[in-house]
Order: C-alpha cells, then structure tokens, then sequence
C-alpha cells in the first residue's frame, strides 16, 4: 500500500486537534494539506461533557451537539466542516509505530502516512487497576472514562443496572464528576479514596470540607483513607462487591474508577526528548525533533508566568497551545515569529447544581473566604493562594462571569498582600476592585 503524504497531520483527533483544524483553517490552508489521524470513529469533540451532561438520564448532550470548537464559544466543527476545508479526517485508526526520522506514521492494520510536519496530541489514557495488580480488576460493569466509547457503554449499563449501587474509586475530577452523575442517575453512590479528602492536588482541606458536606447531603457516601484492593464477581463475571483495604466490603452494580491519567507518549520514546513525563517542548510547542510538535495533555512546556516547566492536563491549555503550535508554524513559514506562549492555568469542574474556577498556582499560604456552608441554598466562596507575599493562586465556587474574569485578573497581576487577616475579611471584593 503505498504512503498517504500530507503537509501536517496532526495524531490524535482530541480536543487539541479540534482546535488546530480550526487555526490551520483561520491561518490560511489548501485543500489536501492536513490530516487528523485519530483511533476514535467520530470527529473531535469537546471531551469534558462525557463526564458530565452526556451521562445525564435526560436530555442528555449528543453529537453533534459538542464537536469542538462549542466550548469556547465557536461555531462547532462537524464533520462537513472538515470535508468542506479539505481536511482529511481518518478515523477508527490507531497509530501503532512512528519513525521521526524518515517521518512516517503506520497504523495497526499497515497503512503509512507520511507529513512534512507532525503535531502529536495524542492525549492521556487512563490508569488502570490492573495496571497494579488489583484483583478481579477485570470483571464486568467496571468502568473508566477517556473516550466517547468508554461513555457509550457506560449509558447502556447505567440503563441496565437502573437504581442500583454504584461505586467510584478516586477522589479526583473523574471521581466527583461521576459521583455527581450516577447520584442525578439515581444510583446509591459510595466514593472511595485512599487522601484525607478529595481533590488533593488542588483542594485545601477547607474546599474539599464542602464539597464532601455537599455531596453526603445528596445522599453519597464517602469512604476516605482506604483504597479498593479487590473485587468479586457472579457467574456472569459481572462485579458484585469491592473489597477494601481496610477490610470492608462495599456491594457494587457499576463501578467506576478514576485514578489518574498517563499522557500517550511511548510510540515517541526515545526518539524526542522528555521531561516531567511528557513530550518537552519550547513556548511555541517544537519538540526536539525538528518539524515535530506536541501540544496539550502529552506536552511539558515552559509555563512563563512561572518560570517552569510544567504538564497541563486541561481543555484550556489543549485548545490555546493547539492554536499557539499552528501559529507558530504558520509565522515561521513566512520567516515571521510569535509572541512566547504565556498560559495561565486555569482549572474548572460542574456537578449537581455546583460551578466552581480555578486560575493560577496553588501554592503558599491559603485562606478562605465567603458561605461554604454545604446547607445553604447558593453557596459562594473561594480560596486565596498567597506566596512571598503575592497572590498567586484564586478559586471560586459559584461565581458570575464578572467574578470569575476578576479571579482570572488577580492570578495574573499577582497583587501584593500584608495582612491575611484582611483578605480574608474582604474576601472576593479584593479582586473585584482590582
Ligand atoms: P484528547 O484526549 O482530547 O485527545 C487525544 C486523542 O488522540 C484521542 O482522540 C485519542 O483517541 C487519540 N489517540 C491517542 N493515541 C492515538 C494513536 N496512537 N493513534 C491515533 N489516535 C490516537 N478538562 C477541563 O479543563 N475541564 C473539564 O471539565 C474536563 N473534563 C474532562 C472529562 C473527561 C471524561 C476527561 C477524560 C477529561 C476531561 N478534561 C477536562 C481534560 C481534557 O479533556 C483534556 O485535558 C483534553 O481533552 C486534552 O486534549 P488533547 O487533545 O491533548 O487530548
Ligand atoms: P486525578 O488525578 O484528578 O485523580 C486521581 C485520584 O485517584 C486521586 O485524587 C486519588 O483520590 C485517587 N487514587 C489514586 N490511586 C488510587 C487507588 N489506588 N485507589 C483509589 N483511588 C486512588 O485523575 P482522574 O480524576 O482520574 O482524571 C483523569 C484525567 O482526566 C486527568 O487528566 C484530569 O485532569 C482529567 N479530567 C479533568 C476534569 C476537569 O478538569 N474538570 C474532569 C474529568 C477528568
């Protein structure tokens, strides 16, 4: 079979894809250029709403309806969109070996395609618990979340299992998504995670405090200290029980699992540099390898604002460095140059009747401020990071989009603080008025 050559191919046809399809086609680009190369069978789409609305038990989001470019706010990319733009979608293909060196990709069943330059946005998959041994981490109706298939099976066993018990291991994104949504499913949910509290690579004790209050008066329960060990099937091979470390036994339809992600990089290893686990790139996303670039969840990049080299795993950062990489690479065909990349990190989750926003560093001190009383009707609060005496880090649940452009504003400006004290008692008018 011999080769398909394009101009760019972008592997990988995620959020960050999308996203790039778009530049490419804002920046000027002929018909028979690009090509996405994705082993999903459908167009990119904004893959946040799989934990969220799309596991909704009515009015559920479908496709088309979020396609990229909805989320921040564009007309959505459809599959025609590609076709009328000529941008070649091969889909259902999974990229098994790549060669930087005489820049070929080939995909499981032969077929090889050729660029003159490569964008990886191969994303993250998920960790497993089998990838640690946990027994009977096979069985059935135990699920995990990346993509839109992942989805679609749970829906059917959501279906199956109506009203039944569900457990979710992990305390993360994934775990307080999910909990959230098979408790709206009207499941009996039991979390378990092995922290103090949930969310703790970004959650003081403080924030997590309401969140765990709001969530038992939804009627979840929250095992915490503990992890799932094992688990025990029926003779369909379909789970039945989790198996704690602690000795307990928790009666299971559905399970769930959010443990963490690992982004995609090992069909690159060793032929492009690495760092801090993912591919490293300069601030307009080249890689090592001339022509090659990496953007979103798989790139390490320089992270200015601070001065460090850092991994995003977030829809922000995989949309602005998508558009960020296909500037550059425009610019520089024209010997022209862009501005560095300057990111601000920003972080955001929905469940239940909940909203909250999270710009900058979490680092330093922290205080908090506002009614984070589970019990009242509209909660708001937020939380300050402050370090070296700057504020450096601002979270907000339940705030308007005034409010949440005025957090985004004091994590950029880092304004000077004395007195926490007083902070704390001005609470989110500190960053309004600035
Ligand atoms: P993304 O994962 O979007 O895309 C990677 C693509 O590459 C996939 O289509 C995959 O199939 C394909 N691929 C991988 N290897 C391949 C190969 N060898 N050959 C061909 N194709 C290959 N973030 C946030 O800020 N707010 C939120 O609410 C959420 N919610 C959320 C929910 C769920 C369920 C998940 C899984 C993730 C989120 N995120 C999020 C994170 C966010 O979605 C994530 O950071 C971006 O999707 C990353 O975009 P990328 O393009 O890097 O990877
Ligand atoms: P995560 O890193 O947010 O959370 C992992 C959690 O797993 C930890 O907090 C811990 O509680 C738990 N854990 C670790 N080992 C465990 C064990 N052995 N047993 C039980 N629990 C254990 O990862 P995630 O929630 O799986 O999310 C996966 C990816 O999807 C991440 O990249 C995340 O950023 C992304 N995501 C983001 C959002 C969002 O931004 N709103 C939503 C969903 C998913």
């Amino acid at each position: 079979m011999a080769a398909k050559s394009f101009k760019y191919v972008i592997v990988g046809g995620g959020v960050s894809a999308g996203y790039a399809a778009r530049e490419f086609s804002k920046q000027g680009l002929n018909p028979g250029e690009l090509a996405i190369i994705s082993k999903e069978a459908v167009a990119p789409y904004e893959r946040p709403a799989l934990s969220k609305a799309y596991l909704f038990p009515e009015g559920a989001a479908r496709l088309p309806g979020f396609h990229v470019c909805v989320g921040s706010g564009g007309e959505k990319l459809l599959p025609a969109w590609y076709a009328e733009k000529g941008i070649e979608l091969i889909l259902s293909t999974e990229i098994v070996k790549v060669d930087l060196a005489s820049k070929t990709l080939t995909s499981a069943v032969g077929e090889t395609f050729k660029y003159h330059i490569l964008i990886i946005a191969t994303g993250s998959s998920v960790i497993r618990l089998t990838d640690f041994g946990v027994k009977g981490a096979d069985a059935k109706n135990i699920f995990y979340l990346r993509e839109i298939d992942d989805a679609d099976k749970l829906v059917e066993v959501i279906k199956a299992k109506k009203n039944g018990k569900a457990v979710i291991v992990g305390g993360g994104y994934i775990g307080l998504e999910l909990g959230a949504v098979m408790k709206i499913n009207n499941f009996d949910v039991t979390m378990v995670y092995p922290e103090p509290w949930c969310m703790p690579r970004l959650f003081t004790s403080g924030i997590a405090a309401f969140y765990e209050g709001y969530y038992a008066n939804k009627g979840i329960k929250i095992v915490k200290g503990t992890v799932a060990v094992g688990f025990g099937s029926d003779a369909n091979g379909e789970v039945k029980e989790v198996h704690l470390k602690d000795g307990r036994v928790l009666e299971a339809d559905i399970v769930v699992v959010g443990v963490g992600g690992r982004p995609l990089t090992t069909l690159f290893k060793g032929q492009v540099e690495e760092e801090k686990g993912g591919i490293k790139t300069d601030s307009f996303f080249k890689t090592s390898v001339p022509e090659v670039y990496a953007v979103g969840d798989v790139a390490t990049f320089p992270l200015k604002l601070y001065n460090e080299m850092r991994r995003v795993e977030h829809v922000d950062h995989a949309r602005k460095s998508a558009e960020q990489a296909v500037k550059a690479i425009k610019a520089s065909e024209e010997g022209k140059s862009v501005d560095e990349y300057d990111y601000l990190p920003y972080f955001y989750s929905r469940s239940f009747d909940l909203s909250w926003q999270f710009y900058g560093d979490n680092v330093g001190d922290t205080v908090i401020f506002g009614d984070n009383n589970p019990a009242s009707p509209k909660p708001k609060f937020g939380s300050y990071w402050i370090k070296d005496g700057k504020v450096v880090g601002v979270f907000l649940e339940g705030g308007n989009p005034e409010e949440n452009k005025a957090i985004a504003k004091v994590a950029k400006l880092q304004p000077p603080v004395e007195n926490l004290d007083e902070l704390t008692k001005e609470g989110l008018n500190f960053a309004c008025k600035i």
